[in-house]
């Protein structure tokens, strides 16, 4: 972030701090940024955390969550994270690339062939534990991951069907360079931006579609401009929650060990909630926004992006030992014929 980001960001901070009174608090003050709305998952997770920690150690911590992006986009606050200005946040493992080349592995396109490997992968520690301490140098580390289900497109005018259906398309995709990469294979034009952004690029039609998770079409409007969401399901792209390391470090034992079940709580919270808001935000989609879904056939995407898993472990050969272990789970999880919740 620039120092002129980060003045900024720090003044927002100091700003909702004064506006919610969080100065005259008797714990320490624990600020979590996050950029989703406080009905998501995510938020409900996180303020089940709040909750949980006050409880158990309500006379040393005063837990704060800030949803909304109030504490900035996610890139200014994993900045802010890594400063110690903020304790931790949630972030996309598509940004955290940029902060340690290891992270680009979880955003390689179908490398995950089921949101069940998906879930087995991201649950072994032996395949997260080297790319979650890695940003430790950095100032962060991964504390958990979130569920963010499976990304597609999804485009105001032109329904998705096919790789070629894309070219010509200024899609919205993440700020990271697998992602951009990953849209130059499928043919399309990557439009990088902050997440709180994309609703007024659409609709300024500055961009022609963005791909995410069925949650962005209500819980951030996209689906009132975008009518075509296609189950290409190309990334199943996790959040992660991210704390300072001298934070996490200068914690007592004692207090280390809740905030890790607090952590797991935050885990368990969320992928409970998940599966219960994708299926409304779909229903909603549907009925409210007249949002219609399409369940193209997802092989020649995936054709299209292999190349980007040879050139990955090719630049990043250290990678390999986690990348075979995913492939285990793979065979172990095939995906199902069935896809994107397609309906019964
Ligand atoms: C999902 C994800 C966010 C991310 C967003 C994006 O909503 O959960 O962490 O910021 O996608 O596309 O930027």
């Amino acid at each position: 972030m620039s120092k002129r980001k980060a003045a900024g960001a720090l003044t927002a901070l100091l700003a909702v701090s004064m506006l919610t009174g969080c100065t005259a608090a008797a714990g320490e003050i624990i600020r979590i940024g996050h950029n989703q709305s406080t009905g998501h998952p995510t938020h409900i997770a996180l303020t089940a955390f709040e909750r949980f920690i006050e409880q158990q150690l309500g006379e040393k911590y005063d837990v704060e969550v800030y949803p909304s992006e109030l504490l900035g986009s996610q890139n200014e606050m994993v900045q802010l994270t890594q400063t110690g200005a903020i304790h931790f946040c949630v972030a996309s493992n598509s940004l955290l690339e940029t902060f340690s080349p290891g992270y680009s592995l979880f955003n390689l396109p179908y490398l995950f062939a089921s949101a069940e490997a998906y879930h087995a992968a991201m649950d072994d520690e032996g395949i997260t534990g080297p790319i979650f301490t890695s940003t430790r140098q950095a100032g962060f580390a991964a504390v958990t991951w979130i569920d963010a289900g499976a990304r597609s497109f999804y485009t105001v005018s032109r329904p998705i069907e096919t790789p070629a259906d894309l070219k010509g398309l200024k899609i919205r995709t993440q700020q990271s360079p697998t992602n951009v990469e990953m849209m130059r294979l499928l043919g399309g034009s990557a439009t990088p931006m902050g997440f709180g952004e994309v609703y007024t690029a659409l609709q300024a039609r500055v961009i022609d579609g963005a791909e995410n998770n069925e949650m962005a079409l209500t819980d951030n409007g996209h689906g009132d401009v975008c009518k075509y969401y296609s189950y290409d399901m190309h990334q199943m792209i996790p959040d992660i929650l991210i704390g300072n390391t001298a934070f996490l470090d200068g914690l007592p034992a004692e207090d280390r060990l809740i905030f890790e079940e607090g952590f797991a709580l935050v885990n368990t919270v969320e992928r409970a909630e998940w599966s219960r808001a994708v299926e409304q935000a779909k229903k909603k989609a549907q009925q409210e926004q007249g949002v219609q879904f399409l369940y193209p056939d997802t092989a020649p995407f995936q054709q299209a992006c292999a190349p980007l898993h040879h050139s990955m472990l090719e630049a990043q050969p250290e990678l390999e030992p986690i990348y075979e272990a995913i492939q285990a789970y793979n065979a172990l999880y095939p995906s199902s014929a069935r896809q994107g919740g397609e309906d019964e």
